[in-house]
């Protein structure tokens, strides 16, 4: 894992007083507010639909995405990667076993963790760092495991995961190689509330023409991706609204980005893109007419 950035470094000094947005649109932004949070938690709880939405959050499965891609190396088609992300671990009791369990009955060749291991910001000694070192341990006995950090982690979360032997990508890429074939695997660092990305220290040493993926926890840095020569871009984030309306509207997106990007596959300039509705909830740990998910993504050459 890189060193922490100095930008990352005075955001986690500063705490949550760092607003996701500062000025009039970041006292608007959802995630700055905890008193709607509270109101929300009131309104499912008077409602009578918190054990519905809890039920809902802990019906995670597994969802089969294909993506074409001319460009990947012929050794890599067919490659099945599981990415799991938004597991704000410590938010369900059940939510750890059940993630496990889920990557346990699929089959794929490398698993990617997309960041927000933690219900709140997470710190050393808490339940959502000892959860996640038992889901970590049972991945990496199945498979290699690679990790980006959220807007909800720590450094400290990724030190955690790199002690449990996952591979965290914090503005670095690794080089894959499969059948003779290469290509790249990059993980930026959060660039929705750290601001902390920085793709071109990312992308630095990558061999021009190559095949590349980014991982980034939020799809925000889609523009920089494209321009920058990726042809897939895996994120989370959104929760794909997590409380959405029926037929799965989704009311909050909780990302800068169109709405065709907050959810499920997209293009951009010629780039691939899959936003994961994710595995868990935060904020109020309910979910409704938006069901979480752990994608496993098969490469297949087009
Ligand atoms: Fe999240």
């Amino acid at each position: 894992m890189r060193a922490m950035s100095e930008r990352r470094r005075l955001v986690e000094q500063e705490g949550r007083r760092h607003a996701v947005r500062r000025g009039m649109r970041g006292r608007l932004h959802f995630e700055n507010m905890p008193r709607l949070h509270k109101l929300l938690e009131f309104l499912v709880r008077v409602t009578l639909t918190k054990d519905r939405g809890v039920r809902n959050v802990l019906d995670v499965r597994s969802e089969e995405v294909e993506i074409v891609s001319g460009e990947l190396p012929a050794g890599f088609d067919n490659t099945r990667i599981l990415l799991v992300t938004d597991l704000h671990i410590d938010g369900v009791d059940g939510l750890a076993e059940k993630i496990v369990s889920v990557a346990g009955a699929v089959d794929y060749d490398f698993c990617i963790l997309g960041g927000d291991y933690s219900f709140g910001a997470g710190s050393k000694g808490s339940l959502a760092y000892s959860r996640m070192k038992d889901v970590a341990a049972e991945l990496r006995a199945k498979s290699k495991v690679f990790a980006v950090l959220g807007n909800h982690d720590r450094y400290s979360t990724g030190e955690l995961l790199e002690e449990c032997g996952v591979r965290v990508l914090v503005n670095e890429s690794v080089c894959l190689e499969k059948g003779g074939d290469k290509m790249y695997l990059t993980g930026l660092d959060d660039c929705h509330y750290y601001g902390a990305d920085d793709i071109e220290l990312a992308d630095d040493g990558i061999e021009d023409g190559a095949f590349k993926i980014l991982v980034c926890h939020s799809p925000e840095a889609y523009r920089q991706a494209a321009e920058a020569g990726y042809s897939l871009y895996l994120t989370g984030h959104t929760h794909g609204g997590q409380i959405c309306l029926p037929g799965g509207i989704v009311v909050v997106g909780g990302a800068t980005v169109p709405r065709r990007l907050l959810k499920g596959r997209w293009r951009h300039d010629g780039m691939c893109g899959y936003t994961s509705r994710g595995a868990g909830a935060s904020g109020v740990a309910v979910r409704y007419f938006c069901p979480p998910e752990m994608t496993v993504i098969t490469l297949r050459k087009g």
